[in-house]
């Protein structure tokens, strides 16, 4: 049966739809020898040899979903141009094509799905879902008061503000720093460290603690596991609740800002 190609991809489990038409689009994909770069190209996947960079895609495969606690020092894609560490690099053993969910900083330490199913990936970082990314933040100073509400209530990036976060102080110390404990419902390029920067309290470190119903502090940095099914179940709940159907239309046509 003929299908456009982005369906044959996302259904393989290579990469989401919108992904999938990146990769078309930069000729990364071949259909029987010939590379292919228009959109509405279709194909039969199972009578015609069908490859990404080389590989050849089957049939729709089984979905693995992977929390990996990423440490700092690790680009947050399949390959880097300037090839610095991946984070696939972190997954010896694994076969399948998995890709990361959404980004963290070269420097940023912590949870990050990776996985092949195009379509949960896709939902999680979709703007109207609003799926709960919460984040520890060491920081220079010590934020007051109003430094803290000025976070929890937004802050104008880009000439646009961010949505309200969730701000607390976790871990009150003596010394020259702090941690605050930040959770936000989007995912703007280095959106905690500019956030951050613009009260006055530059980031020293960041660590993404909880992913929607995520969360795993036993996890090592550079180690990762299998979701178990419940939290897969859950996942899939935090990634099907509409949060910000107004905002979300409008939001979704400027995903290109994420990380
Ligand atoms: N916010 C940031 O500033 N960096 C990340 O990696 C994630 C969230």
């Amino acid at each position: 049966m003929q299908l456009r190609l982005q369906k044959i991809l996302s259904q393989a489990g290579v990469a989401s739809r919108r992904a999938a038409e990146t990769l078309i689009a930069s000729g990364r994909v071949s259909v029987s020898g010939v590379t292919v770069r228009e959109m509405g190209t279709k194909a039969d996947p199972a009578r015609d040899d069908i490859r990404v960079d080389g590989r050849r895609v089957r049939g729709p495969e089984r979905h693995r979903y992977i929390l990996l606690n990423k440490p700092a020092g690790y680009v947050t894609t399949r390959s880097d141009p300037q090839r610095r560490p991946t984070v696939i690099d972190l997954l010896r053993g694994v076969r399948e094509y998995l890709y990361p969910v959404g980004r963290l900083d070269y420097d940023t330490e912590g949870l990050l799905l990776v996985t092949n199913d195009g379509e949960l990936a896709a939902r999680l970082t979709h703007p109207r879902h609003g799926v709960e990314r919460a984040y520890e933040a060491r920081v220079a100073g010590v934020p007051d008061e109003d430094d803290l509400q000025r976070l929890r209530r937004g802050i104008p990036l880009d000439g646009r503000r961010t949505l309200p976060a969730e701000v607390a102080l976790v871990i009150p110390r003596r010394g020259a720093e702090r941690v605050l404990r930040v959770t936000i419902r989007e995912g703007r390029t280095r959106q905690v460290r500019r956030m951050c920067e613009a009260v006055g309290h530059p980031v020293r470190a960041l660590r993404r603690v909880r992913i929607g119903p995520l969360e795993d502090r036993a996890l090592a940095p550079g180690k990762w596991r299998e979701l178990t099914p419940a939290e897969v179940r859950r996942l899939r709940t935090a990634a099907t609740r509409v949060t910000r159907p107004a905002a979300g239309a409008e939001a979704a046509g400027s995903r290109g800002t994420r990380r």
